[in-house]
């Protein structure tokens, strides 16, 4: 075979139709990747499949389960182990503390979390059984530090990231690695509701794939960036609570944020 210039021979790859990691899935294919690509079935699902012979469209919802776990073995049977598994399905809703949309936040919770982790119980045990696998994360460094308007998304991403400490901590020794992904803001349709004039530091789909192409192999617990975003949200959530809070005040008024 090839070499890639990648160590995976097979990545499987949810929320696949979509900005990020649609952008990540074409890369990996250009290089020769198998890719199997997961999201509900849509005319984008297939287009991006079509997009490249090494792009195979695999649908599932990643809030069923037992369909995610009948999906995974579907690519396995098909394609092959599964090297890395990159969990990117994930959505956002504004929180507006007067009127809190609370279907939305239990609609982000699920698709969020338990994407995830159903995305994991369907890897998890093959790999740990061949003592081999990678296992990538989506998460935001908005779940490091509470922010307004992010009450659902926020609350989620927190979620993702003490899930992957918890993985890591036990996946030691494991042959199985697990790297956490953690972008600030991507220009994609996900954050398209977010006021434009709040999201600092903003990066194209194209800059952020490459981002987390280029550290990925290296197997790293996590990729964050930009690193003023990392640097800012990161300390603010070491800091004692009633200095934190007048520091992210002071932030929001001095930048616009
Ligand atoms: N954009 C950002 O600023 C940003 C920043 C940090 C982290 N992230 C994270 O990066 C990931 C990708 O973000 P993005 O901006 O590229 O999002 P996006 O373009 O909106 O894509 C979301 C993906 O999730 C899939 N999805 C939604 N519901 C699903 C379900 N029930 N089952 C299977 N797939 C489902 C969508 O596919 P279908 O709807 O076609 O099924 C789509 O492929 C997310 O986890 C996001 O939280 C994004």
């Amino acid at each position: 075979m090839a070499d890639t210039g990648y160590p995976w021979k097979v990545v499987w790859i949810t929320g696949a139709s979509g900005a990020i990691c649609g952008e990540i899935a074409r890369r990996l294919a250009a290089k020769g990747v198998k890719v199997a690509a997961t999201a509900r079935p849509s005319e984008r699902l297939d287009a991006l499949a079509a997009s490249s012979p090494n792009i195979a469209a695999f649908p599932a919802d990643v809030l069923k389960p037992d369909e995610l776990k009948t999906c995974a073995a579907k690519v396995e049977a098909e394609l092959g182990q599964i090297d890395l598994a990159l969990f990117g399905a994930g959505m956002y809703v504004p929180f507006d503390i007067r009127n809190i949309d609370l279907d939305g936040f239990r609609k982000t919770m699920a698709l969020n979390v338990d994407g995830v982790i159903n995305g994991v119980a369907a890897v998890l045990p093959n790999m740990l059984e061949r003592r081999a696998g990678h296992l990538a994360i989506m998460g935001s460094l908005f779940g490091y530090a509470g922010w307004p308007g992010n009450g659902s998304y926020g609350a989620s991403k927190a979620a993702v990231i003490n899930i992957a400490e918890s993985l890591k901590l036990e996946l030691r020794g494991t042959g199985v690695d697990l790297t956490l992904i953690s972008p600030g803001f991507v220009d994609t349709p996900l954050n398209a509701a977010y006021d434009p004039k709040k999201k600092l530091f903003v990066m194209k789909k194209e800059r952020c794939a490459r981002k987390i192409l280029a550290k990925l192999p290296k197997r790293p617990y996590e990729i964050a960036f930009p690193i003023q975003v990392e640097g800012f949200l990161k300390t603010v959530r070491d800091m004692p609570r009633f200095a934190s809070f007048p520091v992210v005040r002071w932030f929001i008024k001095a930048t616009g944020a």
